[in-house]
């Protein structure tokens, strides 16, 4: 049983850690899915097919992974159909339970090359490469895309060749290219999407965590969340669950190990700090130990700095969130 069919069969909504360049890495995932009890999917961030193609290195550095981690998809971008094979036969060889195809971001320099949001409108191509990995891997297909390019006019259509080629789930991102990260999500075209396909369709787009997911779903097979689930792996589980402030920097803690495990300690200091940044937004009252993790230079600074920050009196933290 693959895993979209681990969930559909019970019935379970399929809620995902939507790919985010920059933070999606094995040491975010693991945090999340750990916290989240092994009951989501967590997707990574984008890497480029060629890369991975080319450079064995690059694959040993970003598809090593966690086993806690499952089920994991790797999301990939690029335009070329036998680059794309090669990169996913290389993905399923390092055991990941899926193969996502990035067709929907909006960075100029990516569109510019034909992949991401302009695989929406190079539709051959994108079919193309739905099939051959469709065709030819044993972990399933899988694409995340936006409403459209200027409209949804042309999303169910594009849905459903999607499907017919061999996409075994669709994620929508309930905005345009063109609008890139402004306006609201909007989430009616997605409906409208599931209702013509038979595959599971995830939105995605302003859900803060899992009750706010549940509540907009409606007719889909699930949903992702990006920007709710920074500093806040907490928000994959149901009744709005709060971590104490123990849990909250014991989680600090697990994740800095992880990314000095995983990238060693000098990359780890660097990338480790807007997560840090992120766990302790909103909180009155540790302004100065914010400041002093967002410059840290070792492991062992960090966990000073934690151990300080778990004698604060809590009672005087005050949340905005
Ligand atoms: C920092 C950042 C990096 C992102 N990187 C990717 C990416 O690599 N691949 C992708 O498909 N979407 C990427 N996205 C888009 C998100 O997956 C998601 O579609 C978008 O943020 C809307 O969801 P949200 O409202 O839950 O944040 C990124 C978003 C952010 C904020």
């Amino acid at each position: 049983m693959n895993w979209i069919e681990s969930f559909t069969s019970k019935n379970k909504p399929i809620v995902a850690l939507a790919p985010m360049d920059g933070y999606c890495d094995s040491a975010f995932r693991a945090v999340c899915q750990k916290v989240a009890g092994g009951n989501i999917v967590v997707f990574s961030e984008f890497y480029s097919a060629d890369g991975l193609h080319h450079n064995p290195l690059l694959a040993k550095r970003v598809l090593v992974h966690d086993p806690i981690e499952h089920p994991l998809v790797f999301q990939i971008f690029g335009n070329t159909p036998e680059i794309f094979l090669s990169a996913g036969k290389i993905i399923e060889s390092y055991g990941a339970q899926g193969v996502d195809i990035n067709m929907g971001c909006p960075a100029k320099k990516v569109v510019k090359c034909g992949y991401g949001s302009g695989l929406m409108v190079d539709r051959d191509r994108a079919m193309k490469i739905v099939n051959i990995l469709a065709e030819n891997l044993s972990i399933p297909v899988t694409v995340k895309t936006r409403l459209g390019w200027n409209g949804s006019d042309e999303l169910v259509e594009f849905g459903q060749a999607l499907e017919q080629a061999g996409a075994k789930l669709i994620t929508v991102h309930g905005r345009t290219y063109q609008q890139e990260y402004t306006g609201n999500a909007n989430w009616e075209p997605i409906f409208e999407l599931q209702k013509n396909v038979k595959i599971p369709v995830l939105g995605n787009g302003d859900c803060k965590n899992y009750e706010d997911g549940m509540k907009k779903k409606w007719n889909l097979g699930g949903f992702m969340i990006a920007r709710g689930s920074l500093g806040n792996p907490w928000c994959f589980l149901p009744e709005n669950y709060e971590p104490t402030w123990q849990e909250r920097l014991d989680v600090m803690r697990e994740h800095m190990e992880r990314m000095v495990a995983t990238k060693g300690e000098n990359r780890a200091c660097l990338e480790i700090r807007k997560h840090f940044t992120h766990y302790l937004h909103g909180f009155e009252g540790v302004k100065e130990y914010r400041k002093r993790l967002a410059v840290v230079t070792s492991l062992s600074e960090t966990e000073n700095i934690l151990k300080e920050l778990s004698e604060l009196d809590v009672l005087h933290l005050e949340t905005h969130k």
